[in-house]
């Protein structure tokens, strides 16, 4: 069910010490910063040959990542994301399996654009799980 890895995110207590980090040190190709007012975080995306890398720092009030990154002051790995064909049949397969979908249960429109849900981290081996439909 689950295609190509589409990112791994990561949250960051400094997103231009980050952002920095992963140009020079590991030289990657680093974008820059922009704001996701619907999604409550900056983002910096990193391009790697095979997937990306999205830098997460919180942005307003009532950050989804600021509880994270309270429990975790250096930063960690917040998510990953898996590519679906079907985001409803996905949706649907995995409640039949018993694991819990994140909020309503109901796609919304993620930071690329394209419908994404969320999967209960206790349900998946203590990963946040993102899934996108492209
Ligand atoms: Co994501």
């Amino acid at each position: 069910m689950i295609g190509r890895l589409n990112h791994v995110a990561i949250a960051v207590p400094n997103l231009t010490v980050a952002a920095d980090l992963y140009r020079d040190t590991l030289g990657a190709k680093v974008g820059p910063p922009g704001d996701e007012p619907n999604h409550g975080v900056t983002v910096v995306f990193v391009e790697l040959e095979n997937t990306k890398i999205e830098l997460l720092y919180p942005f307003g009030e009532n950050s989804p990542i600021q509880g994270f990154l309270d429990k975790n002051p250096s930063g960690g790995i917040h998510h990953i994301c898996y590519e679906v064909e079907n985001i409803l049949d996905a949706r649907d397969h995995l409640i039949s399996t018993g694991a819990r979908i994140l909020g309503t249960g109901e796609p919304k429109i993620g930071a690329h654009g394209k419908p994404v849900l969320f999967l209960h981290p206790k349900d998946f081996t203590g990963t946040l799980v993102e899934l996108e439909q492209v």
